[in-house]
């Protein structure tokens, strides 16, 4: 069906004789002669005015139409003589598609709390917030393309199914086959994934492993895929199904790791600020009003750099007078709090934290000279905390071999990953940028399952 988007026609630059709307009725008001309507397609945060005269020949279709429901209209777009809109429709036809039950219909007119819309994902779509965020979701995965294409780094796609566990933390979902069919075992029990793949089978919480895999040939790679942890941490910052942005770099360490982030980040924000700038302004009016400066800040300055023993000692020294529910100490990860007061309050801007305890990172990161540290990094940014992990892997065979040794992981699951460095070994470095993080950095939503279309976070799993 041949049809103009409204933000199309919103943005027309002189009258049209004949044009064909579709979308949802977001209000109705009759007048004696006309009834206007508000008219939503999704393209934009803008409704289009409707205005259907009692001539029309399918005046009466009208008595189907209210809130909610889906309509085709034909008409003359033309200036509007009202205020508030340059273009109007005059409707010459108007058919109802799909009715919507006025007493049923979820989303009236007024301001819906986030807590309610949650329960109704299906529809929440359809409300100017989350019109607003899931265009400009959908705009920040084009600019993440375009960023790493533009610099030349190519897009691989890396196993959501796997058998390693990446970051070593033990919070991965389990992938059983639910063939029913298989026998079981002698001691009565059937485990369908290892029957399956012969071996136990999980989802991946991160791609990084077979990132480095397509780097160490390829060059510079990136891939950006959905990502699953099932920790038990019901904050409003983790998912238990989340999407990740993994570059991973050949020949780089961990310098140029920290300014690919910068760039990125940097890179990303005036992307949004430029082609999201009227769904934007929803955000930076009504749900951070401090947003534009963020954002500004971000766009405009150096992020800072601070090795991780500097920035436990900032803190350390910033109590009693601040006051932290965890005490930080050299060993222990960064609270979110802690977190918070380097970048909202310290130094009141995005701070790379780099050179973490080895102790508390994954096998895969390169120890530093002092033996006590690895090449790790964190970008942190107001508001949102960690959104950026990352790091340069341990290159040197007999390093890495150590440390799988140390941590008591299994070797030979691991051999595949040590042969990149048994042959032609390079320095190499990568991060992991929170995609629902970043989102909510850019918009001030405070709470990841908004800006998640259908979250999946602990007793939680909508549809
Ligand atoms: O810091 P993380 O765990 O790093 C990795 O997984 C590395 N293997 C990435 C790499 O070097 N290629 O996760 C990376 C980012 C975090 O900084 C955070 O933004 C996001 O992923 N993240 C989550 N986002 C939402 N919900 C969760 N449960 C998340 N866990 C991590
Ligand atoms: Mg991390």
């Amino acid at each position: 069906m041949e049809r103009t988007r409204v933000v199309q026609a919103l943005r027309s630059t002189a009258p049209v004789d004949d044009i064909q709307i579709m979308g949802w009725v977001r209000t109705k008001r009759d007048s004696k002669q006309f009834t206007f309507l508000e008219v939503n397609d999704g393209s934009c945060l803008k409704n289009i005015q409707v205005i259907v005269d009692s001539d029309v020949p399918s005046y009466s279709e009208l008595e189907g139409i209210n809130t909610g429901a889906s309509v085709r209209l034909r008409g003359k777009l033309v200036e509007s003589p009202g205020k508030g809109q340059k273009w109007e429709v005059q409707a010459t036809e108007i058919a109802l598609i799909g009715a919507a039950d006025p007493e049923g219909y979820p989303l009236q007119k007024k301001r819906h709390s986030d807590e309610f819309l949650r329960t109704i994902a299906q529809l929440r779509p359809r409300t100017n917030k989350y019109g607003a965020l899931y265009r400009i979701r959908a705009e920040l995965a084009q600019a993440i393309h375009r960023f790493f294409h533009e610099r030349g780094f190519y897009y691989v796609h890396t196993p959501i199914i796997t058998g390693s566990d990446c970051e070593g933390a033990g919070e991965m979902f389990q992938v059983t086959s639910l063939d029913m069919n298989t026998p079981p075992r002698a001691n009565g029990q059937v485990d369908h994934s290892q029957d399956f793949f012969g071996q136990s089978a999980m989802l991946t919480v991160s791609g990084q492993l077979s990132a480095e895999v397509l780097a160490c040939s390829l060059g510079n790679v990136y891939t950006f895929g959905p990502t699953f942890r099932a920790e038990n941490s019901n904050t409003p910052r983790h998912a238990a199904e989340f999407w990740m942005v993994e570059p991973e770099m050949a020949f780089a360490d961990l310098k140029d790791d920290i300014d690919l982030a910068e760039a990125f980040l940097q890179y990303l924000v005036t992307h949004i600020r430029e082609h999201c700038s009227e769904d934007l302004d929803l955000f930076t009016r009504f749900v951070d009003k401090e947003l534009s400066a963020t954002l500004d800040n971000i766009a405009e300055n150096a992020f800072v750099r601070l090795p991780y023993r500097e920035a436990v000692e900032i803190l350390q020294k910033a109590r009693p007078k601040q006051a932290f529910e965890y005490e930080p100490t050299f060993g222990e990860d960064l609270q979110t709090e802690h977190e918070r007061y380097l970048t909202e309050t310290h130094f009141q801007k995005p701070v790379v934290v780099y050179d973490y305890p080895k102790s508390i990172k994954p096998f895969y990161m390169r120890v530093n000279d002092d033996q006590e540290t690895v090449a790790a990094m964190d970008v942190l940014v107001p508001r949102v905390g960690e959104i950026i992990g990352g790091s340069q892997r341990e290159e040197r065979l007999e390093v890495l071999e150590g440390r799988i040794a140390d941590m008591g992981l299994p070797r030979e699951e691991y051999e595949w990953y040590l042969d990149l460095r048994r042959y032609g070994t390079v320095p190499h470095a990568g991060f992991g940028m929170g995609f629902e993080r970043v989102l909510m950095f850019l918009t001030g939503v405070g709470n990841i399952r908004d800006a998640v279309p259908f979250p999946r976070t602990p007793g939680h799993l909508h549809f």
